[in-house]
């Protein structure tokens, strides 16, 4: 398949974390037409093997390849780490694959030498230990302190985003000793920024809460432009969402988060 400037950008998550990145992308290039897919089917991915993270992960990318997706955004941190490579493999030169850690980690470089940094994220994603990995290969002194906060996503999947219940299950996580005294806090899961504002009282505000929907946003940008595939075109650009189970909540906030009237579907992984 040769890519064109006028192919959709498909992102794909477990559920509705993506969509805090796919609205950062469509904010930042608002010509490019978007392809989601949620694996409401799955989550929460993050307590999930590796292999079956890497199925879901290469099943959604076919899809995304079936729909002629000039790159594929891996919007969430989990299959970041547990099967980037394999989605790479699987669409070859087909689409260029992007994943979210990446620019996370180039900005901490770039910010963030010889100071202490949280982390919080899935099981998968603090097991993987990915962004420890590739921040100690920067060797720029930065302090890594990583923390998986399984309950996190349940909640928000559940829609308990600004309830006390989960105000109170953030701090706990926050409370952790190993915390104390960081110069920043990653939101390792792109679920997280749907709580930010929990996370920032927490701190009183004085800790930077680094989330990666606007960073990649910017790497997929100048990827897009490196590789001339921009979108120049004039016709309205296309919102397609899909899941592969149905879930009002999904819906709720692609109507929360997309204004416009976007086309949602359910779509079953493995017919
Ligand atoms: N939003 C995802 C992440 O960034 C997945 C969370 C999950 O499904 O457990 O890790």
């Amino acid at each position: 398949m040769n890519k064109k400037p006028h192919h959709p950008i498909g992102i794909f998550d477990s559920g509705v974390g993506g969509l805090t990145v796919a609205k950062a992308v469509t904010e930042l290039l608002p010509q490019e037409s978007v392809v989601y897919f949620g694996d409401t089917a799955h989550l929460p991915w993050g307590d999930k093997s590796v292999s079956a993270i890497q199925q879901y992960s290469v099943r959604i990318a076919e899809v995304l390849l079936e729909h002629q997706c000039k790159v594929i955004l891996i919007a969430c941190n989990t299959a970041s780490a547990a099967a980037y490579e394999a989605v790479k493999q699987r669409v070859g030169d087909m689409a260029h694959v992007i994943n979210v850690i990446d620019s996370v980690v180039a900005h901490v470089g770039e910010h963030y030498s010889g100071q202490k940094l949280g982390l919080i994220g899935t099981k998968q994603t603090v097991r993987l230990d990915t962004y420890r990995k590739r921040i100690s290969g920067l060797n720029k002194n930065i302090d890594l302190h990583s923390l998986a906060t399984p309950l996190l996503v349940p909640l928000i999947e559940e829609g308990f985003l600004t309830s006390p219940a989960t105000e109170s299950i953030v701090q706990q996580y926050l409370r952790d000793p190993a915390f104390q005294d960081i110069q920043g806090l990653i939101l390792g899961c792109t679920h997280y920024p749907l709580i930010k504002s929990h996370v920032q009282s927490h701190f009183n505000h004085a800790v930077k809460v680094i989330d990666s929907a606007e960073l990649v946003s910017h790497a997929l940008k100048q990827s897009l432009l490196a590789e001339d595939l921009l979108n120049a075109g004039t016709l309205p650009p296309k919102r397609l969402f899909y899941v592969s189970d149905d879930s009002e909540f999904f819906v709720s906030m692609v109507k929360l988060f997309f204004d416009e009237s976007v086309h949602l579907e359910a779509y079953s992984l493995w017919d």
